[in-house]
């Protein structure tokens, strides 16, 4: 069957498979914010799932019955189950980098946020697939929200009021996760840089246009969401963010693909500045939250 690329299309189904269905080197920008593997939705659940914290239940747990409460553990890495989720979070990542790889033009962009926790395995698939890893981009939440149990109250619950007294002030957990890191990796191109982007509109980043952004081209920037516009999803990017990276690496009337596009905030930044845009998510309730937000914005394009 002939392949076409469809034009500012979402595609209610399974990413993996749809990318199939999307021409070799047909697409300028992949930009997603795809599972980061470590939340108990079933949206995020990407491994075989056999960890008590993500819901699931090991064989070591099981015999260990009711000591570890249903989605009450957090992963601690002291069963095997534990020490298999990174790797199976690699072996996810490359069952679509490839096809990734394949549709991107020479000298285009994949921007993905993975999180902290298992980026690295997204890194190692990614290049794996024949990426080059550019850079790694900072982006600072203005907000997040911080767990970390205190330790002294343990032991107090515990009446050892010794130990509390001593490890007061410290606390189990991480700090709080205003950081999270944006993989930027590029399909590499046989001629010059120069040459690529005669040919393909692909390969240089735009300096001029990031500075309005944030007044300085760091690699690290904060960036916040506008009044009322959270809400949709529970990891809902800033439309701002997403337009950031957009106007860093094309121009408009390019095509930019998002293939776990949740609420659609990487369309409808892309619609906002003129680009086209293929939107795949599995969730058909999601799937109306994007059309509904696509069918607000006015701007015609400008293609
Ligand atoms: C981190 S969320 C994206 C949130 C998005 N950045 C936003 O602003 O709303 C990832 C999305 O990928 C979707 N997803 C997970 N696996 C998928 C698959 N195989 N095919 C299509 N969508 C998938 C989930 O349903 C989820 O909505």
């Amino acid at each position: 069957m002939m392949k076409k690329v469809p034009e500012n299309a979402v595609i209610c189904g399974n990413s993996i498979e749809e990318m199939k269905k999307i021409p070799d080197n047909s697409v300028h920008l992949l930009l997603s914010d795809i599972p980061y593997g470590i939340g108990l939705e079933d949206w995020d659940v990407l491994h075989a799932n056999t960890n008590s914290a993500y819901g699931g239940s090991s064989p070591a747990q099981g015999k260990a019955g009711s000591v570890f409460k249903k989605r009450g553990k957090p992963i601690n890495g002291w069963s095997e189950a534990d020490k298999r989720i990174p790797y199976e979070y690699q072996e996810w990542c490359a069952s679509w980098a490839s096809e990734w790889l394949r549709v991107l033009k020479p000298g285009g962009s994949v921007m993905i946020f993975a999180g902290r926790r298992f980026s690295h395995r997204c890194i190692v698939a990614l290049e794996d697939a024949g990426f080059n890893l550019r850079d790694m981009l900072g982006w600072t939440r203005p907000k997040a929200a911080h767990r970390a149990q205190r330790l002294s109250l343990v032991y107090d619950k515990r009446g050892d009021t010794a130990s509390s007294e001593f490890w007061q002030g410290w606390r189990v957990g991480n700090l709080k996760p205003t950081f999270e890191p944006i993989i930027w990796a590029f399909k590499p191109y046989k001629v010059t840089i120069a040459d690529n982007v005669l040919e393909h509109g692909l390969g240089a980043y735009n300096h001029e246009k990031f500075k309005e952004y944030f007044g300085s081209i760091d690699n690290h920037f904060e960036c916040g969401m506008s009044a009322g516009e959270g809400g949709l999803h529970p990891a809902q990017k800033p439309i701002k963010l997403m337009e950031v990276l957009i106007d860093l690496v094309t121009v408009p009337g390019q095509i930019v693909v998002d293939p776990f596009a949740g609420s659609g905030t990487t369309g409808v930044a892309a619609k906002n500045l003129g680009r086209k845009y293929i939107l795949i998510e599995r969730s058909p309730e999601l799937c109306e939250v994007v059309a509904e937000r696509l069918d607000k914005i006015n701007q015609p394009p400008l293609f």
